[in-house]
């Protein structure tokens, strides 16, 4: 475990020949899918698909992960001692080597449909967390293995309505659980309806500012979404710099949703209100959604009014968390 977490950056030696045209290809078949309630099949078609994925889009995940826990622990989220970690549909489990780099566990239980990507999620984690006990597991729901925290990163889409249910059992078998999904509409909603089916055997830790149902749900058109900090490295690396040119990608842009809940609900006093997405910012103001108990409000900071706290949000527009009294 490190207090503060290393960014891992892309190195052209991670990536295996034909890097792009593997990631395009792996595009086409689920990266830039926004579905939901259809199971996909198998994608990874050889390691060199999973090496090619952990080196641009599973980093970009990674470092969603790395606002979420940081958020979570700010929260006052505890990881119980000697914790059993599972991380679900791991991929080349990148969410587990994040949370390695900012909690302790005793060991790391990674499951995927995929035999290919379970192996390759192992040998990721030994290689980053050499002193971590790290084992893959084919069915933890009917292995009957024992976890205390559930680890599910960008999975939710890929699965059917048996797959969501089988999902939700296990969550509810854990002490803590953290998901992260991407920042979209359709994902954040419906990681927002799973926090609503899990709520009372499990608390909101974070990001909601309230224990009560998501007033993201009480209409048709606002998800719950935040922005990630890529490291600045991204953009001055020449690796990063062509893969988001050939494939499209924003650097700038790592819109993710997330969940932390736990049996235990937090020590730390819940913020008023959680701000939403990013501030449209004009000439005269800035304006954000925030989240409270009350349900979702506009808030707006006059650059009359609070010159200061205006040029920050400019600055950032999706940086802040709760806007200061
Ligand atoms: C988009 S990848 C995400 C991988 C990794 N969690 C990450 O964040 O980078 C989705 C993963 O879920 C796995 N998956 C899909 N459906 C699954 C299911 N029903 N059970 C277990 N794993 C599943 C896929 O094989 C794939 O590795």
């Amino acid at each position: 475990m490190q207090s503060m977490a290393p960014i891992r950056m892309l190195c052209p030696m991670h990536l295996p020949t034909g890097w792009l045209d593997r990631l395009r290809s792996l595009r086409q078949r689920f990266l830039e899918d926004d579905h939901i309630g259809i199971a996909l099949p198998d994608y990874w078609r050889d390691d060199l698909d999973l090496v090619a994925y952990d080196a641009i889009p599973a980093a970009r995940i990674g470092w969603k992960w790395d606002a979420a826990l940081a958020e979570a622990a700010d929260r006052g989220l505890v990881i119980p001692a000697h914790a059993t970690v599972l991380d679900f549909g791991c991929g080349t489990g990148i969410a587990a080597r994040r949370f390695l780099h900012r909690f302790a566990a005793s060991e790391v239980l990674c499951h995927d449909r995929s035999a290919r990507a379970r192996n390759f999620a192992v040998k990721r984690l030994r290689g980053e967390h050499p002193k971590a006990k790290v084992r893959a597991v084919t069915n933890p729901g009917a292995d009957g293995a024992e976890f205390d925290v559930l680890l599910v990163s960008h999975v939710l889409g890929e699965l059917d309505e048996s797959g969501r249910t089988a999902l939700l059992a296990l969550a509810r078998r854990a002490r803590v659980v953290l998901w992260v999904e991407p920042g979209s509409r359709t994902a954040a909603r419906a990681l927002a309806t799973v926090r609503d089916t899990l709520l009372g055997p499990l608390h909101p830790i974070a990001p909601c500012p309230h224990a009560g149902k998501c007033p993201t749900l009480a209409n048709d058109h606002d998800w719950c979404h935040f922005f990630a900090e890529p490291p600045p490295e991204v953009f001055t690396t020449g690796d990063w710099v062509k893969a988001a040119r050939e494939l499209g990608i924003d650097l700038r842009a790592l819109p993710y949703s997330f969940l932390a809940l736990a049996t235990e609900p937090t020590a730390v006093a819940m913020p008023l209100h959680r701000l939403l997405g990013r501030a449209e910012v004009s000439k005269f103001d800035a304006r954000r959604l925030a989240c409270s108990a009350d349900g979702l409000r506009p808030c707006t900071v006059t650059k009359r009014a609070q010159p200061e706290l205006w040029r920050r949000i400019k600055k950032d527009p999706g940086g802040l968390r709760v806007l200061p009294d």
